[in-house]
């Protein structure tokens, strides 16, 4: 325990030193103006609502039309976990594949992959036999689908040729604080120790593009109702830390949010607005920022080779929050 509250007191975020000291400022034509001849990836989380997909759809519709405004043809879209909330007792004949996958983010604007990672409620069983878990690792099997995700943990790079970003995407459902029941699984002990000797033999390698992403559905840190992770903060941030990675990507609390912690090589982002119902936040972005919104959303990453752009992009199309982060790690806050 005393490791972590170092680690914790060491963390302590300051925006107002790392404004001083890389710069933060206000630059919002670079907010509101995509560069078509840069590459571009659109990231969403948490939108497989079952009951309600009033807010998928909004969100969705604005993925469309942002990305025909701007010209953008993104190389990929990223999910962020959560991406089917409820029962499929059709597994991957469902047809809610159609209805929220395949007609909510069309072939047609995103003809690209689309890499999936699995969130706490892609954890349960459907309730048959067959977990959603592996409904949609089968979904990514069939020939031609976009639907990708070829293991439970894995990497890719975008683009697949000469890559920009190098992306580790892991599965962050650790045994350690979530419910298990008739319904509810997650990891077992010794995969989650599997994966965390996996990550770091991963990190380990030497680099293959100028940004290192990693991807896990729960947040390390968020100003949500979910809070901080403690065993995320344990087994996984000292390792973002060692590797000077770039960008952590999370979902699970279903805003939008931007955090930056002094001396910290990783910016952390959340993107779990897809659809969900939306909560309050727990620690406002003045407390701990330097963003955080509860607002429907996506989020749109593009590269060069020495700078990444990420915009928060609320559903009723306005940029809620950009920033900037060069190759060597500088953050500038864009709007
Ligand atoms: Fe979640």
């Amino acid at each position: 325990m005393a490791s972590f509250l170092d680690r914790r007191s060491f963390l302590k975020q300051s925006f107002a030193f790392s404004a001083l000291a890389s710069g933060f400022h206000t630059l919002p034509a670079l907010a509101s103006a995509p560069d078509p001849a840069a590459r571009h990836v659109l990231l969403v989380g948490d939108w497989g609502w079952d009951s309600n997909i009033a807010g998928q759809a909004r969100t969705a519709e604005q993925m469309v039309s942002y990305a025909g405004t701007h010209q953008i043809r993104p190389e990929a879209l990223l999910m962020l976990g959560d991406s089917w909330y409820g029962p499929m007792p059709h597994g991957i004949h469902d047809l809610r594949w159609k209805v929220q996958f395949e007609d909510m983010y069309p072939a047609s604007a995103f003809p690209g992959p689309v890499y999936s990672i699995m969130g706490n409620h892609d954890y349960q069983r459907m309730p048959e036999d067959v977990t959603k878990t592996e409904m949609e690792l089968s979904y990514a099997r069939q020939p031609g689908t976009r639907w990708t995700q070829p293991a439970l943990w894995y990497t890719f790079d975008l683009p697949q040729a000469n890559p920009l970003l190098h992306v580790i995407a892991l599965d962050s459902n650790t045994t350690q604080g979530h419910e298990t029941n008739a319904v509810d699984f997650t990891l077992t002990p010794a995969q989650q120790a599997t994966q965390l000797s996996w990550l770091a033999a991963e990190l380990e390698k030497p680099r293959r593009a100028p940004f290192l992403v990693v991807l896990g559905h729960h947040p390390i840190f968020s100003n949500g109702p979910h809070g901080d992770h403690k065993t995320l903060i344990a087994e996984w941030e000292p390792l973002l830390r060692k590797h000077n990675v770039d960008f952590y990507f999370a979902g699970h609390d279903h805003d939008l949010q931007h955090l930056e912690f002094e001396g910290h090589p990783t910016s952390f982002v959340c993107s779990g607005a897809g659809g969900a119902d939306l909560y309050d936040l727990k620690i406002p972005e003045s407390k701990r920022g330097p963003f955080a919104e509860k607002v429907y959303g996506f989020s749109h990453l593009e590269a060069t080779p020495d700078k990444v752009i990420l915009r928060h992009i609320a559903a009723d199309g306005r940029v809620v929050h950009a920033f900037s982060k060069t190759s060597k790690g500088a953050v500038t806050i864009l709007s």
